[in-house]
């Protein structure tokens, strides 16, 4: 076979340095498009050399990483014969969700991440990095470091009326890290099916499907979860927001949290008390946390996600006794533990008390917020009913039943705006709405994409 046949080209005009990987890669082609059979003889390297204008040696070199390759096979009567196609190209498509950098985002609900104590916590780091015995640099419990459990446990405390010793803190990667032990321990002792809120966290319900765990959706009304329908469902564990329930913003009521409590003992059950914004209460102390009232029914699971940035991917757990063991030998399975240097870092801050005054800080920068997204809201939504604006850094804003939330966030985005559909984030159709997070925008910025909607809804 010639090679000029051989290759479908004539002439080479390719810089010398790069001529062997690109014969490589013009055999490859070539046996791939099915122009040559396996077991057919390949041009003789003088001969290809030759025609190609090239040294022989490159058609040397470039036969040999074939070889090496499996695609051609030295002949036993001498000469080179191919012998196999080479599978065809992986298209590699990134399962990373498309970052669209142009789209002002009002659905993720981070903090105001302008305001991260930059100083603050470069300060601890470098005082952490400053000691002789390299502690930041080795192995920690996979439970965590003992100076950040110690920290954390008078700062739950405090914060939040959970009493737990530092041996009873597990440190994750944020309530998600915890939602993903929760799920392989519960789905190791048969009690897989988690009650989730409906509507509820999209994220939440999607890691426990990820580690196989069957949720069953109960509705959610003004008081919170509906506890008699709980009962219902079967499950004996129960994923809850009860300090700012997401998305709707309501706190359980006194009464639906001591039924849910009945309820867990009752069931032998367990209330996963997801408490991931409960530090922004506007109007009043924050509730006590859930697990406050019963220890041994109730895993408190939270983070730095909605305080200083979900990037930090720091959290914690204070699980029943009966499961704490299976938790931190599960914390250890999966990587030994979150990183120590910025475990370190946050034990410092909450040492010094300068998490609780960046907390306070950004109380009123979020205040100031969530103001300026009831006004917009009041100004460009008519008809719109804002709910959930005494915590957390979000709102809840229903819409005319003509509306459909969907197509309205689908051409908010075309305008630029990402905004969450309630309709999302429901297991059975209910009203329509739209998740506003107000944390991540300035005030202008956000008063320009709920502007935004409002002319969306006004168009016909
Ligand atoms: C209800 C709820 N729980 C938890 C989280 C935070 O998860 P993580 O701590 O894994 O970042 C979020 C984040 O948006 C949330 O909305």
């Amino acid at each position: 076979m010639s090679g000029a046949n051989f290759l479908q080209l004539h002439t080479l005009d390719v810089p010398r340095g790069r001529r062997v990987s690109w014969l490589v890669e013009r055999v490859r082609t070539a046996l791939r498009d099915g122009r040559v059979e396996p077991g057919t003889r390949v041009p003789p390297t003088r001969a290809l050399a030759e025609e190609l204008g090239v040294a022989r040696g490159t058609v040397v070199e470039a036969y040999r990483r074939l070889t090496e390759e499996g695609l051609l096979t030295a002949n036993r009567g001498g000469g080179t014969v191919v012998s196999a196609s080479p599978p065809p190209p992986t298209a590699f498509r990134s399962r990373e969700p498309r970052a669209e950098p142009d789209l002002l985002d009002i659905s993720t609900g981070t903090p105001d991440l302008s305001a991260f104590p930059r100083a603050a916590w470069l300060r601890a780091e470098e005082g952490v990095l400053s000691g002789s015995d390299g502690r930041a640099l080795t192995y920690a419990p996979a439970q965590g470091t003992l100076a950040l459990r110690t920290e954390l446990s008078s700062w739950l405390a405090r914060s939040r009326g959970v009493l737990a010793p530092p041996d009873r803190i597990i440190v994750t990667g944020g309530v998600t890290g915890a939602l993903a032990l929760l799920a392989r321990v519960l789905h190791d002792r048969g009690r897989g099916t988690v009650a989730v809120e409906d509507p509820g966290a999209e994220g939440n319900r999607r890691i426990l499907a990820h580690w196989s765990t069957p949720t069953v959706p109960v509705r959610v009304d003004q008081e919170g979860l509906v506890v008699h329908e709980l009962a219902a469902s079967g499950a004996r564990t129960a994923l809850v927001t009860p300090a700012h329930q997401f998305p709707t913003g309501v706190v359980l009521s006194p009464a639906r949290r001591r039924a849910l409590l009945t309820w867990a003992v009752e069931r032998d059950g367990l209330v996963v008390e997801d408490d991931y914004d409960a530090e922004y209460r506007y109007d009043r102390r924050p509730v006590r946390a859930l697990h406050s009232m019963a220890p041994e029914r109730v895993a408190h699971v939270s983070s730095l996600s909605k305080t200083l940035g979900p990037g930090l991917r720091l959290g914690w757990l204070v699980a029943p006794s009966d499961l704490h063991d299976d938790l931190v030998r599960a914390r250890w399975g999966t990587d030994l533990g979150s990183p120590v240097l910025p475990q370190l870092a946050l034990a410092e801050l909450l040492r010094s008390g300068a998490l609780e005054r960046h907390l306070r800080t950004m109380r009123t920068r979020h205040r100031r917020r969530r103001d300026t997204a009831v006004r917009a809201v009041a100004e460009h939504l008519p008809g719109a009913v804002v709910e959930g604006v005494a915590a957390g850094i979000h709102l809840l804003v229903l819409l005319p039943e003509h509306v459909d939330d969907a197509v309205l966030a689908e051409r908010a985005r075309e305008e630029g705006i990402r905004v969450e559909p309630l309709s999302s984030l429901r297991a059975v159709p209910g009203p329509p709405g739209v998740v506003v997070s107000y944390g991540t925008h300035p005030p202008a910025r956000l008063a320009a994409a709920i502007a935004v909607l409002g002319g969306l809804l006004r168009r016909p």
